[in-house]
């Protein structure tokens, strides 16, 4: 097992990967400046790895501090090494991911994001632990309508936080490529994150602001907003409302625990994996499955097309198929109901 560090362990994506991290016996310190997360995440993780069997207790260790400090994200790596306990690979998770607040604060999103990884590598070299999964998103592609988006599709991102994501894969492929160290380093592309634990107690922290369609289904489902917009309904799609690939958290969550064990067993290695369930659902199809499975009535109305919408985003997973021997296995059912668990309780939160 090995002892790793997770960069905003306690966010969205990152909670549910510790989970599945520490449930497979790694060690695990968690480094997040609690932006967008809370405290209180680290009980409910010991408390679901609990309810599983599981003590983590002496497993994992949280240290509140931001990325962008080098001092404090130096003395991580110091005190780990202090305490004979080497840091062996990094999954970095931290980061500001909003479309919307990136293109109203862009130098705030390109110091979070991008200096906050330079310091970080900095850091990774110096201590020589050369082993990084980073959190790509599928939103660096440029738009292919209909076809299945593969690794080698055409890069186009259109908006801030897209031209962030894009720097950073071109940043840790200068590394692997030149320089005279050895990096093993995945990029983890993902398509729409969606649903929580099965447990209920860990999700996403759907901010006032979130315009994403699952925090905008919660909050339609709670009575916090009357009706759903739904952004086109005359895209060339099946039923005229975009399509996209949802991948359950869970998923997501154990595909980083096989590409961890995948850059923990090489040496020199660089690869770029789309991680999507490879099958895309219309926003009238994800409507439908929520109120069907959540037995809920869902109002929506459309509205002209977003600005930035593609019509067809879907992933062609086969590399990482091939490469972590990873597939999705949850379905929308199992997203809808999840999502609804957790965000059924945020009635009195900003939902
Ligand atoms: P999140 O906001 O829930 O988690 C990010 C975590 O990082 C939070 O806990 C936050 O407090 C922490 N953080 C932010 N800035 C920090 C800093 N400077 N120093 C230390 N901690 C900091 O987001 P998420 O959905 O879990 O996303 C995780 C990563 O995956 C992000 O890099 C995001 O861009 C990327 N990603 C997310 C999605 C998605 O739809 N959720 C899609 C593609 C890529
Ligand atoms: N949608 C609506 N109504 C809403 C919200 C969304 O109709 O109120 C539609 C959108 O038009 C889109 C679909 O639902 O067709 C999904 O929209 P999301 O905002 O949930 O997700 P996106 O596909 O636009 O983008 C998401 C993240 C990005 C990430 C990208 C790929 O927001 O950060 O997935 O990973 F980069």
């Amino acid at each position: 097992m090995a002892y790793i560090l997770a960069t905003g362990g306690l966010g969205f994506i990152g909670s549910h990967t510790c989970l599945e991290l520490l449930a497979l016996g790694h060690e695990i310190i968690i480094v997040d400046s609690l932006i967008n997360s809370s405290k209180e995440t680290l009980n409910k993780i010991n408390e679901v790895l609990e309810f599983r069997g599981i003590s983590a207790i002496n497993r994992i260790l949280f240290k509140k501090g931001d990325i962008r400090d080098l001092v404090f994200l130096k003395s991580v790596f110091q005190e780990a090494l202090v305490n004979n306990k080497k840091i062996e690979a990094v999954v970095h998770f931290a980061g500001l991911k909003s479309v919307s607040d990136s293109i109203l604060a862009p130098i705030n999103y390109w110091d979070v994001n991008l200096s906050g990884t330079i310091n970080l590598l900095n850091l990774m070299d110096k201590y020589n632990c050369r082993k990084i999964i980073f959190s790509s998103s599928a939103t660096i592609y440029k738009p292919i309508n209909s076809k299945l988006i593969k690794e080698n599709s055409d890069l186009n991102p259109i908006n801030t936080y897209g031209n962030t994501k894009l720097a950073i894969e071109k940043l840790l492929y200068d590394i692997y490529k030149n320089g005279s160290t050895k990096w093993a380093i995945v990029n983890l592309r993902y398509f729409n994150p969606v649903g929580a634990d099965r447990s209920g107690l860990i999700g996403e922290n759907y901010n006032i602001n979130s315009n994403n369609l699952f925090p905008i289904l919660i909050k339609v489902a709670n009575r916090k907003l009357d009706s759903l917009p739904v952004f086109g309904n005359d895209w060339p799609t099946k039923d005229g409302t975009c399509v996209r690939d949802y991948i359950h958290i869970t998923d997501l969550a154990i595909a980083h625990a096989k590409a961890l064990n995948n850059v923990l067993q090489k040496n020199k290695e660089f690869l770029n994996l789309n991680i999507g369930t490879g099958r895309g659902f219309s926003v009238l199809e994800v409507i439908k499955k929520f109120k069907e499975v959540n037995d809920c009535d869902i109002p929506f109305h459309f509205l002209p097309r977003r600005n930035g919408d593609a019509p067809f985003v879907v992933a062609d997973n086969s590399l990482a198929n091939t490469f972590l021997k990873w597939e999705a296995k949850k379905s929308l059912k199992e997203m809808c109901l999840d999502a609804w668990r957790w965000g059924r309780h945020k009635t009195k939160s900003s939902i």
